[in-house]
């Protein structure tokens, strides 16, 4: 009653992500941009949760009224297991970043970053591959990899850890493992080129990705998944050599429409006007 008359025209609809320690998160700017220009009565908050904390914050989410709460790192795997039901796209990735806080008090749990990589590439004008090659075998990745398969694209899979590749392509039923220290040599044979892991970010070493990208086929289409920088070390070697490129900012926008939809009631557009690597809504 003390919020109804503090809201005279309705509480508004709330929605958080929530991560640890989640310093980089843009999700809030993301969504609160959507719900400003749909004229939407919605806000969007980040709410660090350490993982001992995990379980509880969302249960007070819960109780506080919340719609539900993206998830991001190191929470997906406990998100996953806390659901009481979960979309195949979920079960595939093995990991939750979508939770929907349904009115009988269940939760659903998707997981749309694969499906939001796939979106974020066809928006860039790239067709689907018959056949990418995926560096990195980490959470990111295997959500990317179960979408490009079961969108009947062929796998190679590249990881410094050889045994963590062996393990994502057993659970996932498909695709082949390369080494890491000759995955330039699968390039000639693919058309998609997806980067998941830290060297993204640069300063993790220089990584040359100059002379690894030297045999790849002109129409290659190479991708970051990283979006803070937009421009990785990755793409300013594409680029270089005249390859098509993606950057993060597409998989960041696309992974988070269908939560939006389910929280705030309406599919938001596509394009967020620019977030800025400041962090400001351009
Ligand atoms: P995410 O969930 O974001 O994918 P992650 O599970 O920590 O994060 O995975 C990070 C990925 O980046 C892994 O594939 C990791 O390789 P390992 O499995 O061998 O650890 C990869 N990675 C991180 N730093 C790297 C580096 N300096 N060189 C090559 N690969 C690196």
């Amino acid at each position: 009653e003390a919020l109804a008359a503090l809201f005279p025209a309705g509480i508004p609809r709330l929605a958080a992500v929530t991560g640890w320690p989640l310093t980089a998160t843009r999700s809030p700017l993301l969504h609160n941009y959507w719900c400003d220009t749909l004229g939407i009565e919605g806000l969007y908050c980040a709410i660090p949760l350490p993982p001992e904390a995990f379980e509880r914050g969302i249960r007070t989410m819960q109780s506080l009224g919340f719609r539900g709460s993206n998830v991001t790192i190191p929470h997906k795997e406990a998100a996953f297991a806390l659901v009481d039901r979960r979309t195949r796209a979920a079960d595939r990735a093995g990991a939750v970043n979508t939770l929907i806080f349904e009115e009988d008090g269940t939760i659903t749990g998707d997981c749309t970053d694969g499906t939001g990589y796939l979106a974020s590439l066809s928006e860039a004008g790239i067709a689907m591959p018959r056949k990418a090659l995926v560096l990195g075998a980490g959470g990111a990745s295997r959500a990317i990899c179960a979408a490009l398969l079961d969108s009947g694209c062929s796998l190679l899979l590249a990881n410094r850890t050889t045994a963590r590749a062996a393990e994502l392509v057993e659970a996932l039923g498909g695709g082949t493992v390369v080494p890491w220290e000759r995955w330039p040599e699968s390039l000639p044979e693919v058309s998609l080129l997806v980067n998941t892991t830290a060297l993204g970010m640069g300063g993790q070493g220089d990584y040359d990705w100059s002379a690894a990208l030297g045999g790849a086929a002109p129409d290659l289409a190479v991708s970051d998944i990283v979006y803070m920088p937009l421009e990785t070390p990755l793409l300013a070697a594409a680029r270089a050599r005249g390859l098509a490129t993606v950057d993060g900012l597409g998989m960041l926008i696309h992974q988070a429409r269908p939560g939006f939809a389910a929280w705030f009631g309406r599919m938001p557009g596509e394009d967020p006007a620019g977030v800025t690597e400041e962090g400001s809504m351009a």
